[in-house]
């Protein structure tokens, strides 16, 4: 009914992330900028932090659109709290990769020879594992082993960590040291501001239909 009132066409503050409602702040442009142009270059690793709610997983889903409209084959692991085999069954079926019942060497035989075969196309694919900051030791080392897969010149697999600020502090951990060092890029995102805030919602108002008008004709009927 609100809808109405408000002349709006659709709800404006669902809470699931869309890309529709992507309001490109100065942090959250620059992140989307430097994942694509991570992944566009072959980067290897790009690590993606921020607090709950910062805009993580619609940054994800901004960027799938870019990925899907390029054509660049990937797979996103929203759940990483998988046995090792799998979460790469689930990454490598997600990239379109046939993975029911094989073994995790089969798999990586699988990866490999698809990611060469990207290569020879001009193109490469992309892992996102959200919600990194659950990733076991255990898989993070795994995910940190996929980047081996590569050619002299670059990385055949690009692979980003999207995640809660505990992934920083588990990323600057001695054991996990050697995976730090193959980090070639990482984000950060922080909470909007106020004045982002105002516009925000401002922003989301608009994209749902209200029209400047009815703030007059709301103030009329609150008169
Ligand atoms: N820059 C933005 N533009 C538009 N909407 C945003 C932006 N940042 C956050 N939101 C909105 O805030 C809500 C939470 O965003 P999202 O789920 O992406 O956060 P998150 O960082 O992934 O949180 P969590 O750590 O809980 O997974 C969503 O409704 C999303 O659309
Ligand atoms: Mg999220």
């Amino acid at each position: 009914m609100y809808k109405a009132f408000y002349g709006l066409t659709r709800n404006p503050f669902d809470i699931t992330p869309d890309p529709r409602f992507f309001y490109g702040t100065a942090r959250h442009s620059e992140a989307l900028a430097s994942l694509y142009h991570g992944i566009e270059r072959r980067k290897g690793f790009i690590v993606v932090t921020g607090e709950v709610g910062t805009g993580k997983t619609l940054l994800a889903r901004c960027i799938f659109q870019i990925l899907k409209q390029q054509k660049t084959s990937f797979a996103y692991v929203f759940n990483p709290l998988l046995p090792v085999v799998e979460f790469l069954q689930y990454a490598t079926k997600d990239m379109g990769i046939p993975a029911a019942g094989k073994t995790k060497g089969e798999l990586l035989a699988e990866l490999n020879r698809y990611l060469i075969s990207r290569y020879h196309q001009n193109s490469t694919a992309v892992l996102i594992v959200d919600e990194a900051h659950l990733l076991t030791w255990e898989l993070l080392e795994e995910v940190r082993l996929l980047t081996n897969l590569e050619t002299a010149q670059q990385k055949l697999l690009q692979i980003v960590l999207i995640g809660q600020p505990e992934l920083d502090e588990k990323l600057e951990s001695q054991n996990l040291r050697q995976l730090k060092q193959r980090i070639a890029l990482r984000c950060r995102l922080e909470p909007l501001s106020f004045e982002e805030t105002q516009k925000y919602i401002a922003v989301r108002l608009l994209l749902s239909g209200a029209k400047e008008r009815n703030k007059k004709s709301r103030r009329a009927s609150l008169r």
